[in-house]
Parts: C-alpha cells; sequence; structure tokens
C-alpha cells in the first residue's frame, strides 16, 4: 500500500491528454494474436498490470510475444499451437484477463489453472463457467464457483445462449471458445455489451454476425492482422469529469477511442451542462478514434437509469466527481454489476463521498449523491484503480485535499496516471 495525499488546486485549467492504449483492446489484440497464424503487430498496447498479465499467461502458454515500448509483436500459429502451461496462470487484478482465458482455454487439450490476487478470488466466475459448461467445458472452481478455475480442456459443442447480462467478457469467452467450435455459436444479450472482440475478429478474417444476436460459425481461422490500439476513454474520464465541473476549464482529449458502446458518459456529462465536442473522428480501422473536448459550466444534478448503464458502467467512478460537484441531487440505478467489479464500487464509492464530506446513500442496484461542495478528508480505494483515480483527480476540486490509502493499484490500467493529473 502506498499512501498519496492529493493537494487542491486553484483556478481553471487548459490541457491536452493523450491517454494509454485501450485496455479491452489490448486485451483481446494479445489473445486473438496468440490463436491467428502469423505475427500480429499492435501499436499503441496497453502496458499496465493487467495487460501484461495477458502477455505472460500467453507466454505461460507458449505463445512468443516481444513488446517494444507499445509495440506488441506477437507470434501464432493458430490455437493448436499452445501448450499446457507447465505453472498456475496468475492473472493478478484482472477480470477481463481471465474471464477470456477460461473461454479460451476450456477448448484446448490439456489441463489449466487459473488464479488471481484476492479481488479476482472474490468476482463472480458463474456467468463465464455456466455457458462453457453448457458447452461441454470441464471446469471445477472453489467453493461458489469462484476463482482459481482449474479446467481441464476438450473439444467442445456449439450452443445458443441466452445470456442474462450484458456482459463483453461472458459474451467474448463464448466467442473464443466458439471459434475453436465446430458449429454455430450465438450469444444474445439482454442490450449490447461492448463489441471489441467483434470488431477485432473481422479484422483478423473471421466473420461474425452483430446486431441483437452474436454469431459465429466454427472452427474458424484467423490470420494475423495489423492493429492500432486507440487511447482508453475509460482512463480519459478522471480528466473530462474533473474538467466539465470546473467553469472555463478545458481538457482536450486526443486519440482516443470513441466506440459509440463506451462513451455513454460524454452524454451525461452534457446533459448535466458541461459543453462536449468531438472535434474529428477517424473511423478507418475498426476501433473509431478521434479528439474530445470539453469545457466546464456550473454543472446540474442527473438521473441515470438501466438503460444506459452498460455504456458507462466503467465511468461511474469518474462521473461521481461531476456528481459531488453538481448542483442538486444525481440518482444511478441499474447498476448493480458496480457490486463485482475490481471492488463493491456502491459501496465505496458512497463511504469514501461521505469520507470527504458529501451526502451520498446506497441503493442495491445504484446510489444517490447530493452535490456541493467537496470537503476532502482521508479515503480507502480498496485496492480499485478506478475508486483510486476518481478520488485523486476529485481532490483537485476539493477544499483541502484528499488522501488515499493507497495509489499501486492505479497501475492496472494508468501507470502514468499520476504524471498527467500533475499537468493539470
Ligand atoms: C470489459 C468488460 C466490462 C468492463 C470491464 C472490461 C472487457 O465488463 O466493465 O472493465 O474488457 O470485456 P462486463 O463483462 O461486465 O461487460
Amino acid at each position: 500500500m502506498v499512501p498519496w495525499w492529493v493537494r487542491p488546486r486553484d483556478g481553471s485549467f487548459s490541457v491536452t491528454i493523450h491517454p494509454p492504449g485501450d485496455k479491452s483492446i489490448s486485451h483481446r489484440g494479445a489473445l486473438l494474436g496468440a490463436i491467428a497464424h502469423g505475427t500480429t503487430v499492435v501499436h499503441g498496447y496497453l502496458v499496465a498490470d493487467d495487460t501484461l498479465r495477458t502477455l505472460a499467461a500467453l507466454r505461460t502458454l507458449g505463445v512468443a510475444c516481444e513488446l517494444r515500448g507499445t509495440e506488441l509483436q506477437i507470434h501464432g500459429a493458430g490455437p493448436e499451437a499452445l501448450q499446457q502451461p507447465p505453472q498456475t496462470i496468475d492473472v493478478g487484478n484482472s477480470g477481463t484477463t481471465i474471464r477470456l482465458l477460461a473461454g479460451l482455454l476450456a477448448a484446448r487439450p490439456f489441463a489449466s489453472t487459473l488464479t488471481g490476487d484476492a479481488s479476482i478470488l472474490r468476482r463472480p466466475m458463474a456467468r463465464v463457467i455456466a455457458p462453457l459448461r453448457c458447452m461441454g467445458a470441464y471446469i471445477e472452481t472453489a467453493p461458489d464457483e469462484r476463482a482459481p478455475l482449474q479446467i481441464r480442456g476438450g473439444p467442445l459443442r456449439a450452443i445458443s445462449y441466452p445470456s442474462p447480462i450484458a456482459s463483453a467478457q461472458v459474451k467474448s469467452a463464448l466467442l473464443l471458445a466458439g471459434l475453436q467450435t465446430v458449429g454455430r455459436t450465438e450469444i444474445v444479450e439482454p442490450s449490447p455489451s461492448r463489441d471489441h472482440t467483434e470488431r477485432l475478429l473481422r479484422v483478423f478474417g473471421a466473420s461474425v454476425e452483430t446486431g441483437a444476436r452474436m454469431v459465429l460459425h466454427g472452427p474458424a481461422r484467423l490470420e494475423a492482422a495489423e492493429l492500432i490500439i486507440p487511447g482508453d476513454f475509460s482512463s480519459a474520464a478522471f480528466f473530462l469529469c474533473v474538467a466539465a465541473a470546473r467553469p472555463s476549464s478545458r481538457c482536450i482529449v486526443e486519440q482516443v477511442g470513441l466506440n459509440p458502446l463506451r462513451i455513454g458518459a460524454l452524454k451525461v456529462l452534457s446533459e448535466m451542462g458541461a459543453t462536449v465536442e468531438i472535434l474529428d473522428v477517424d473511423d478507418r480501422s475498426p476501433e473509431p478514434r478521434g479528439t474530445i473536448s470539453i469545457t466546464g459550466r456550473p454543472l446540474q444534478g442527473i438521473t441515470i437509469s438501466a438503460d444506459r448503464i452498460p455504456s458507462l458502467l466503467d465511468e461511474l467512478p469518474a462521473l461521481c466527481i461531476a456528481f459531488a460537484l453538481a448542483e442538486g441531487e444525481s440518482i444511478v440505478r441499474g447498476a448493480a454489476e458496480l457490486r463485482v467489479k475490481e471492488s463493491d464500487r456502491i459501496a465505496l464509492l458512497v463511504r469514501n463521498l461521505r469520507a470527504c464530506g458529501i451526502a451520498a446513500e446506497e441503493l442495491p442496484d445504484g446510489f444517490v449523491v447530493q452535490g456541493g461542495s467537496v470537503r476532502g478528508g482521508a479515503i480507502e480505494t480498496g485496492g480499485d484503480h478506478r475508486i483510486a483515480m476518481a478520488f485523486a483527480a476529485l481532490a483537485l476540486s476539493s477544499k483541502e485535499g484528499i488522501l488515499l490509502d493507497d495509489r499501486s493499484c492505479i497501475a492496472s490500467s494508468y501507470p502514468g496516471f499520476e504524471e498527467a493529473l500533475r499537468t493539470l
């Protein structure tokens, strides 16, 4: 645990941020590159704890990968070339790594064990294990379907799966299993989750039908590709939210991912009163990216209902900055998934907002925040990178500053965060 005291900062600011590579797309680029044929080159790979865990896992499976700066070369020879791992694969804090690997490895003809840190051992795995078992996978778990996962891989059968939750990790695990399985794998989601896997599969040469139903005909052969990873909107969100709540401040974020299923927070900030502009969009590559400009104004509270949640779930910690500094009440509903992220984010956000002098209340599936003036105080990150970054950024607009109990967890997704925050 490395404590961090973040002081307030007066006056308006104008900054340009270049967030690091998108975490979700980086994981997928590496995993798909590892089972494609040939050398995949990934530009702008996220060099952070979570995505390095994915590379370490792939190396344990016998895949050669070289990372130079943020350029990754990964030498794949099809899923058949993956080798039985000589040791347990430790995914650290990375939920995407463990869930996607479970899908990938369930179809390989060898045994593997996946584990992670204390947060991973608490997070639900039944969401991926249940459908994989329907496909015929043999997976043993700790009690209550938690990790470690012991997988005895083998041939699977294709299924049609109506997923009870909108989860890109579940969908992607099934697509990775379906890629190696004869027949038609179909996944139906209650509402669309991020579609990075589907977009990348097309770049790797697989045909996947998207929309309300995802359909993949397996087995599908992937060919190596060259990918450019856009900046991570979720990492940029902390800066966008601080700027939005500070009148006359401006934040420009360049080369950032603008996937429509990820940027619901922009509309929220605009409805709260900030001036949000998308200055340019480049949608030549499979993932759109461009420049966002946000200018701060006095913000008003907002109510966010369930239908908007999948497009902004990871940004809710950052949005709490705007809720805390807005006038009036903000209400979030339909976000029970927040309770099973890297921490119970509903409980921690509410507890920490209160510790900083903001009235807030938990709901079973969300929370209520009474905006006002942020005094500051000592907060608990719970080892959750997004909680840490949200309160470090909020500290700039507090009266007395905020003391975080730990900043080391930020390395999961954004090792350069502290330096970027200093530019404000
Ligand atoms: C992710 C999907 C999301 C998100 C997580 C990353 C991914 O979770 O919250 O941080 O890379 O697939 P869901 O599986 O709930 O969609």
